[in-house]
This record gives structure tokens, sequence and C-alpha cells, in this order.
């Protein structure tokens, strides 16, 4: 399916399908809005029958409303304006979408201006344009018959004349970040037959040339010559070599940068500590902090951000093997810490603990990990939200603030020195596994000890929220979902000064 997204001042064809948000409660719309006459009164008429308040998740399809604008009509439930968030514009977006594929409409339009309270119409046009966009994304390129996708268009329609150049950029900054979104999908979604670390680090390095991003990568002996213990370490047991690879953005500043840091394990068998069978095919999606910080990069280079920029990837598979890491291993991570791999399969924090190390040699403003990283994460979230571990208050206000902005939720979980007790080793200064519990938190304390000379430090723990499993979203169909693409590039604008 072709969405083409096409702003005016009046939508100058006539839409098969109009979708118009309601707001729950007497007044449906936002202040100043005016609906078509004959719409408000089948709008009364429902509310009156209680067929439709304005719930959220709730909508109702008029067939022939007799509208100006449209052949059929979608009012779309937005819930209580207190509670309003650019999530309902992009879940509002999704719904219009499918109602008019279920219609095999070609031509949907979306009204924008009753979308607008509490937030600008170039917010809403943007988010509007996030929910078209993700919604509609598809990974079946290894289906011999994919099934064919429809052209349809969307219209986005304001009366807000004024706005239309902001309206249109925030359109095509919206287009931008969906963008890498799908190459983050496309690249999580690949399964690790194919996305082995040499391939996944030759995309990596086709898109940077294609994007201008600076990309260089590490040869072995230049991560033995740093001392990557713990890269090295998880790699033993695969076919493959380890790729370390370091994208950053072209831009004049020599400012201290941003550093973004993704675990990138294309394959999680567990290692000699191997995972039970059952879902062991969901390690392929292992990669997926690498995958985000990869795609935030390719984002944050095509808005011609002018703040400095770093994303670290170490990337390995983890198998086991003759040549594997072994329980009891005792390795040297690049601070010179000693780490005893009790098990084997927390081999997300031994790689990241070297990426955390190289991080640091760029004296970061802000730094930043991404990862799929323990499953007792989902055990407490599900899929609603990322874990967040951080040392600076101000990075987790930032952070949760553009949870609620992007729909990618992050909840803060505690590091408090008492939990370091947890992760002290008989043999070398660390374990990699918790003696008693907090399996999140010990994971977050652990790579802290990786950080220790970067003030402004946060671990996202996305184990539960980077692919979705059992059914579809409305964002998102089964599979990867991209998260942390725009958390980083919403992040990295709100220290750019305009
Ligand atoms: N990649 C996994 C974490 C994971 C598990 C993500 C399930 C998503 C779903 C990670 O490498 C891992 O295996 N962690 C272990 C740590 C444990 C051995 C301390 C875990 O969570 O079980
Ligand atoms: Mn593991
Ligand atoms: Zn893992």
């Amino acid at each position: 399916m072709k969405i083409d997204l096409s702003l005016s001042k009046k939508s100058t064809k006539r839409a098969e399908i109009l979708g118009i948000g309601c707001f729950e409660g007497p007044h449906h719309f936002p202040k100043g809005y005016v609906l078509e006459n004959s719409l408000a009164d089948i709008l009364k008429k429902l509310s009156s029958e209680k067929k439709f308040s304005g719930k959220c998740g709730e909508s109702y399809l008029v067939l022939s409303p007799k509208s100006k604008a449209a052949d059929v009509v979608l009012f779309i439930g937005l819930g209580k304006k207190e509670k309003y968030r650019l999530s309902c514009v992009r879940n509002s977006t999704a719904k219009l979408l499918s109602q008019a594929k279920s219609f095999q409409h070609s031509f949907a339009a979306l009204d924008l201006d009753s979308l607008a309270e509490a937030f600008s119409i170039n917010e809403v046009a943007g988010a509007a344009v996030e929910g078209a966009r993700l919604s509609d994304y598809r990974f079946d390129k290894h289906k011999s018959k994919p099934t064919p996708k429809k052209d349809i268009s969307l219209t986005l329609v304001s009366q807000e004349e004024s706005a239309s150049s902001s309206i249109r950029a925030a359109a095509s900054e919206a287009e931008i970040l969906s963008e890498a979104v799908y190459f983050t999908r496309d690249l999580a979604n690949e399964p690790a037959n194919i996305m082995t670390p040499p391939a996944l680090a030759k995309v990596v390095r086709e898109m940077a040339s294609k994007n201008n991003l600076d990309c260089t990568l590490l040869t072995v002996s230049q991560m033995k010559k740093l001392g990557m213990g713990g890269v090295l370490g998880v790699c033993q047991g695969s076919s493959y070599e380890p790729q370390f690879i370091i994208l950053e953005n072209r831009v004049k500043s020599k400012e201290a940068p941003i550093v973004l840091v993704g675990k990138g394990v294309t394959f999680d068998t567990g290692g000699i500590s191997i995972k039970p069978s059952n879902n062991m095919d969901h390690m392929k999606f292992d990669m997926c902090g690498a995958a985000a910080v990869v795609g935030a990069m390719k984002a944050i280079a095509n808005l011609k951000i002018q703040t400095r920029v770093v994303g670290i990837t170490p990337i390995v598979e983890n198998m086991p093997g003759s040549k594997a890491q072994r329980p009891g291993d005792i390795i040297k991570c690049m601070n010179g810490k000693t780490v005893e791999v009790l098990n084997t399969d927390a081999e997300g924090r031994l790689i990241l603990a070297d990426a955390l190390c190289y991080a640091e040699r760029y004296k970061p403003k802000v730094l930043i990990d991404i990862a799929t990283l323990t499953g007792a994460c989902p055990a407490t979230f599900s899929d609603i939200a990322t874990g967040l571990m951080s040392t600076d208050e101000d990075l987790v206000r930032r952070l949760k603030e553009i949870g609620e902005r992007t729909g990618e939720r992050m909840w803060e979980l505690p590091l408090w020195d008492e939990y370091a007790d947890l992760i002290k080793a008989t043999y070398a200064d660390i374990q990699n596994i918790s003696k008693k519990m907090a399996g999140t938190i010990t994971a977050g304390m652990f790579l802290k000890e990786f950080a220790e000379h970067t003030k402004v430090w946060a671990h996202l723990d996305v184990a539960g929220t980077a692919w979705i499993e059992g059914g579809p979203k409305l964002l998102t169909p089964i599979g990867a979902t991209g998260v942390g693409v725009r958390v980083f590039v919403r992040l990295v604008q709100s220290y750019t000064k305009k």
C-alpha cells in the first residue's frame, strides 16, 4: 500500500472515507472547531442513543453521512481531553487506514483540526504521518507470494492555512523518522542465518555511505589490542567474527558528543548455558538495540541535526561449541575490570561493557545504551514500557517526557548502591549474574561499572518492547517494533539549540 500524503486547506478531492476525531464528553471537539451541520446532527443522535461517546478505542462508521467532504465518515474516539496524548493521533490514523483498507477504499482523508486539542497542528500532522507509516509496515520479503499492497492515498486536511509550511516540515520530519524505523525493523526482522555479524556490518556500512555518516569498523586485532575481553569472549563459540561499528554524523561542531550504544547479538542461544528451545527463535531479535542505534543515526543524518552524535554497536553471535566460553571463565574488559562469567547467557552486558568503555573515550556529554538485556524486564513491564536506569535526573525527566510524546514509554528502576553487592564476584571483580533476584537492575548495575567516568548515562532495557509476539498492535505487525529510534532522535533534538 502506498500512502500519498498531501495537505490542503480544504480537501480538494472528495474522500471515500474521512476520519474525524471525537473527544469523550459533551464537547467533542477542540475550541473553535466547527463540524459540518449534517454530521453534527448525526453525532448528537449517536450520543443521545448511547451508540458513540468518544471513548478512546471506540469508533463509529457513518455509511451515508450526507457530507460534502466524504462518502463515509469514521468518528474516532479520542478519550478524555485531560488524558489526550499524541499516541491517540497515531492510533486514530492507523484505525482510519485499516478501516479504509477493509473497504478497499483508495482515497482517505483525516481531519487534523479535530485532533489539534492541546497540541499544535504541526505536532498532530507529524503524529498522523507516523501513525500512517508505522501501521503500514510489512516484512514479507521472504514469502514467495507476498500479498499485494493496494494503493491508497491519505490526505491530511486542515483549515489552518497559515501553518501550512510548518505542517509540511513536521510531516516530512515524520517521514524521515518512519523511514528510519522501517530500516531498523527490517534489520531486526531478518533471520539470524541471513543477518549474521558480518552481514549486519555490511548493511550498516552501506547505509552509512548512502546517508552521509562516517563509519569505522574495528578489526579483530584492534579489539584484542584494546582489551575487549567481553566482545571477544562472547563471540568465541561462533564461526563469525565479531564486528564493532562506530557511526558518526558529519557536523562542524567539535563539542562533546551524545553517544548511543546498542547491543547487537545476531542470535542468542545462551551459549554453553543454553536456553530452552521454546521460543528460542525470538533471539534473532537480540540485536534490536544495535538496529535502533543504526536507525537513529540514519534519521539524525537525514534531518541534518547539527549536534554531534556517535553510534556504537558491538555485534556478535552467542553460540555453544568447543571454543565457546564456559561458566566460570574469567575475562578482562577494556577498562581492566575482571568479570566472572557465571552464566554465558548473560552475554549482552559483556559486549556492552567494552562498548561503553570505548564510548567513554569520546568524553560524551550524554551516554545512552539500549539492549534486549533481561527477561526480567518484560516480567515486570510486559511490552508496555522500556526499563530505564540512569545516573542523571535531568536525563530521566527528558526520556520520560519523550516516552509520552513518542508513545514509547520508559519507566525508571533504581540503581542504588546496595545492589552492587549482588554482583560482587568470588574470583574476579564482578560477576555477570545476580546472587539474588533483581535481574534487570543488577544488569544495569553491571553496565554502570563500565560507564563510571560519564556523569550523564542511561540504560534502556528493551527486552519487552523491541518486538511484538502474539498478535499485531495498531502501529506494528508481529515482529520488530523499532523501539528507540524516534526516542533517540527526539532526545538529540532536545539538546540541539535552535
Ligand atoms: N537476550 C537475553 C534477554 C532476553 C530474554 C530478551 C528474553 C528478551 C526475551 C539476554 O541475553 C539473556 O539471556 N538474559 C538472561 C540473563 C540471566 C542469565 C541473568 C535472562 O534474562 O534470562
Ligand atoms: Mn542471553
Ligand atoms: Zn541476549
